[in-house]
């Protein structure tokens, strides 16, 4: 493991650490890392009106983007047994990874299994057109 995918990890599992999850009970924590090296971490943030629980990955982009970050270089994702992004997240980020082949995927569980993926490999149909916006 190369210590930048070390600091990414451990981005993930601090970040886990402010999981807003009482209703599901499954704490995600996620970070990314954009194309200048930045670390940008979320949590989920559940609500009592289910359907309006946001993923941890989903903060983490939104709060890239919002800083002015449009860059995906790598993701990590810490869960307790190393379930992958799911579709909602996976079209998100796909969204700000231009080259989805470099973009790696760290995913970690609590039994110290660490899985990698190319975003590619989850998300190989994500939604792009260029007609958007046309009339
Ligand atoms: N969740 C994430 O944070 N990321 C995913 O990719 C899948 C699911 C969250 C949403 C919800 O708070 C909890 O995990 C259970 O679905």
């Amino acid at each position: 493991m190369n210590p930048a995918d070390e600091e990414l990890i451990t981005a993930a599992r601090g970040a886990r650490r402010f999981a807003y999850a009482p209703y599901s009970r499954y704490d995600v924590g996620a970070a990314i890392r954009d194309a200048e090296g930045r670390l940008w971490t979320g949590a989920n943030v559940e609500n009592a009106s289910y359907g309006l629980s946001i993923c941890a990955e989903r903060a983490a982009v939104a709060k890239m983007v919002s800083e002015g970050s449009r860059h995906i270089a790598s993701v990590a994702v810490s869960n307790r047994d190393g379930g992958t992004p799911c579709g909602m997240c996976l079209q998100t980020l796909s969204e700000f990874a231009p080259d989805p082949e470099s973009v790696m995927v760290i995913v970690t569980d609590d039994a110290g299994g660490i899985s990698r993926h190319t975003l590619r490999d989850l998300m190989p149909f994500a939604f792009r057109s260029d007609g958007l916006g046309r009339d």
